[in-house]
């Protein structure tokens, strides 16, 4: 295991109708003027809005509103916020939403304190070093922005699709309420359960020996997703398996998970071209992405792919063909998608074959990590032509 520091300071309020406290919270903080941030209508159209605007009026905390963030939240949006909470003197936003709603509220938050353009954190010419502070009430498990110092944010302008990092951003509290996931669509609820998934396998292939306590944590996390994520599907009511699912998503990516080992994030950032390019749900591109690319680097470390597909998938382990056991889990990883309602190959995700040598530029400028395994364009190319592919 390697030296870590772990600090994530973010405040989680989890259960049953606890969006209710949300006005009491901000209270404590000592905000008197907040930025209500949110989509395109889910919020609105459940009640969950006007729930959380009665939470701050009983509190006595005034507050601006800026809804009409779409999954893979805009730049443009985010120019607005900015206007908006300096004209009215915002001094925190809640973003009541999901990752897209967080992630907007996170690039409005540093823009704010920023005199420059806020791009400038996305595209690696400045770092944030001030912000507003961030709250969440979410409304989907997946990408786990409640607990990160994550955002990343699409410029309109060429539909690119780019990310920044910063513990300023990091939210102060998140309100977790499983059952306001209860409205989200089966394709919604699967295309979250697919990027929770990936944070983890982003975390679990790792070239880091003795990381007993981190593989079993991730370990854990996706058997909890593997029994959980079909029973939400087939009972969208079902509190339960919901409320396992949220915290799951949370886990998955506060890096609890992850720390004191290497990570890969190559899945992760070839996903982001084509969500960029496609303007497909985040966990759909995962989907297609993330097998392909285990079947690209499993040679890397056939034992570790192994040990997934043994201890997550109950496969038999072929003590003689290690890489047989590898490829066989990877197998088991791919049904379990198409299983629950994702796309596998890039005519299901609406691809196309012919814009893989662009997507793979993108990627170049974009700089792959070193990861499990450094991928040159070449590699990305390959990946990219496996996912298009791809067959049960
Ligand atoms: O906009 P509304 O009307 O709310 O509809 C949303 C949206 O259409 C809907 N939805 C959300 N909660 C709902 C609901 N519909 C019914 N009932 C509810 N309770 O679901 C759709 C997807 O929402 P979105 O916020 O886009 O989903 P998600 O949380 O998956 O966020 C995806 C974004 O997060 C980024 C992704 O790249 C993508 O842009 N990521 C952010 C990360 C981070 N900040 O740490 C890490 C991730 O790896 C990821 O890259
Ligand atoms: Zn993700």
């Amino acid at each position: 295991m390697e030296n870590f520091d772990f600090y994530s300071p973010t405040h989680f309020v989890f259960g049953e109708d606890r969006e209710n406290e949300c006005g009491e919270l901000v209270k404590k903080l000592g905000a008197k003027k907040i930025l209500i941030h949110y989509g395109s209508g889910s919020a609105v159209k459940s009640g969950l809005l006007g729930r959380v605007k009665d939470s701050l009026d009983k509190a006595g905390v005034a507050y601006a509103e800026l809804g009409g963030v779409k999954p893979n939240p805009r730049d443009t949006l985010v120019y607005q916020g900015i206007e908006l909470c300096k004209k009215e003197g915002v001094e925190l936003i809640l973003a009541v939403g999901g990752g897209s709603v967080i992630d907007s509220s996170k690039a409005i938050a540093a823009g704010v304190c920023y005199d420059g353009d806020f791009w400038d954190f996305y595209c690696g010419k400045a770092e944030i070093k001030k912000a507003l502070p961030v709250a969440s009430v979410l409304t989907i498990a997946a990408a786990g922005s409640e607990g990160s110092p994550s955002s990343v944010i699409t410029k309109e302008d060429g539909m690119v699709k780019r990310g920044t990092g910063s513990d300023l951003i990091r939210p102060v509290f998140s309100i977790l309420d499983p059952k306001l996931t209860c409205t989200l669509p089966a394709y919604q609820t699967a295309c979250g359960a697919t990027d929770i998934m990936a944070h983890v396998f982003e975390r679990y292939f790792t070239n880091t020996d003795e990381v007993e306590i981190t593989d079993r944590l991730c370990e854990a996390v996706l058997l909890t997703m593997i029994k959980e994520t079909p029973r939400a599907i087939a009972q969208p009511d079902n509190y339960q398996a919901r409320a396992n699912i949220m915290w799951a998503g949370t886990v998955a990516h506060n890096d609890i998970v992850g720390v004191g080992r290497s990570q890969d994030w190559n899945s992760h950032g070839i996903e982001h071209e084509l969500s960029g390019l496609y303007d497909c749900a985040h966990g759909a591109g995962l989907a297609v992405v993330m097998p392909a690319w285990m079947e690209f680097v499993h040679k890397h470390n056939c034992m570790r792919f192994a040990q997934m597909a043994t201890r997550v998938f109950g496969c038999q382990m072929n003590f003689e063909g290690p890489e047989k056991t590898a490829m066989e889990g990877i197998r088991c990883f791919r049904r379990f998608l198409h299983e629950i309602g994702m796309p596998i190959n890039f005519e299901e995700l609406g691809a196309k074959e012919e814009d893989i040598p662009a997507l793979a530029d993108n990627m170049k400028i974009n700089g792959t990590r070193d990861g499990f395994v450094k991928l040159t364009r070449d590699d990305v190319c390959e990946i990219l032509k496996i996912a298009a592919h791809a067959k049960l």
